[in-house]
């Protein structure tokens, strides 16, 4: 049976069918709440139950301690209600006037980027349009049902193609499927525009982006769009990596960096290779950031990259004065066999 799931304040109502998490749930009515890995991890799902009762089927999730729950606070990707339950969460409304498609498309262009990142180019059939906004990812859906998340790397005023940064994962069915067999010509189905990542632009508040390796693509979206509607924010981008070779396009963020005054740039390499000859700036890139912002009250922070670089930052940047409801961040996020692969050293 059906349990109604209503949100504080506001009154919003859908239903959760039973053994539905609470955010797969919304998603399917196109009820959009704040979510990043889906998997119980990052906390960004966080609410407060008001009234009801919820359990978590597949155990407790790794981002919620016993005293948090004790306190009334669930992860939405993870909890499933036993009873009609009432939330004190924050609907993102911009996001839920998108319109989730489903739809055809071919590559018509591929470009090694690195190494280990491929670039597709997507075209949709001619009569359609995928309205979304910067920084938004879609999901490219798999014969055997699975699916795989990518970010879209062009802006919204740019979208007669749609641009997906692939990278490599050892393990990884589809990705290597990319390497190795994907073709341009070939026919994919995606689903889109998907997440809760996205530039907030109701404030003027300076803006921190941190990425790691080919969480960039989110960025060259983002960066594009504030591009196009001129120099009114201040922008810092720190892109940290491990070599100069993981730094895909750095020669493009040079290139703004010459023709947008506001724009500041910072790489970070983890493990220079001697050939790189670097002479920038080492370590990690959360570190980085810190060592240069004492107090980050005033910035809106975004960050994309792998699961120990988001966590690195959500887990020192308040101390800092971040404040939490203006960190956003899109963790990279694996299957579990592809996890399951890089747990063995896959990666
Ligand atoms: Fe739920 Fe990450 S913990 S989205």
């Amino acid at each position: 049976m059906p349990y109604q799931v209503t949100l504080q304040p506001g009154g919003k109502a859908f239903s959760v069918d039973e053994g539905e998490a609470v955010l797969q749930a919304a998603h399917r009515q196109g009820i959009q709440l704040s979510h990043d890995c889906r998997s119980g991890s990052c906390g960004t799902c966080r609410a407060r139950l008001v009234s009801g009762r919820v359990h978590y089927p597949q155990g407790p999730p790794l981002a919620i301690t016993a005293l948090e729950m004790q306190q009334a606070e669930i992860l939405l990707c993870r909890a499933v209600p036993l009873n009609d339950i009432a939330l004190d969460v924050r609907e993102i409304t911009a996001v839920a006037e998108l319109v989730v498609k489903t739809l055809p498309c071919r590559i018509v262009r591929m470009e090694r980027l690195a190494h280990d990142v491929e670039a597709l180019y997507l075209k949709l059939p001619a009569v359609e349009r995928l309205s979304f906004l910067p920084g938004q990812y879609i999901d490219v859906l798999l014969a055997d049902g699975h699916r795989r998340s990518f970010s879209l790397a062009n802006p919204p005023h740019d979208d007669s193609l749609l641009e997906l940064h692939v990278r490599h994962v050892p393990g990884g069915r589809f990705t290597t499927e990319v390497f190795e067999k994907l073709h341009e010509g070939a026919l994919l189905h995606i689903q889109g525009p998907l997440g809760t990542f996205f530039l907030r632009e109701d404030t003027a508040r300076p803006i921190l982006m941190i990425a790691g390796g080919a969480g960039f693509a989110p960025f060259k979206a983002m960066l594009r769009h504030v591009f196009e509607q001129g120099p009114q924010r201040q922008v810092e981008f720190y892109w940290g990596a491990r070599a100069r070779r993981d730094l895909y396009a750095g020669w493009l963020v040079k290139k703004w960096l010459a023709s947008h005054p506001g724009f500041k740039y910072v790489p970070v390499l983890s493990e220079p290779l001697p050939s790189d000859h670097w002479s920038g700036r080492t370590g990690f890139v959360h570190a980085a950031v810190l060592a240069d912002h004492a107090d980050l009250s005033g910035h809106d922070i975004y960050m994309s990259g792998p699961p120990p670089m988001i966590t690195a930052a959500q887990g020192t940047f308040p101390a800092h004065g971040a404040a939490q409801s203006r960190m956003f961040s899109d963790t990279f996020y694996y299957a579990p066999e592809v996890r399951a692969a890089l747990e063995r050293g896959g990666a």
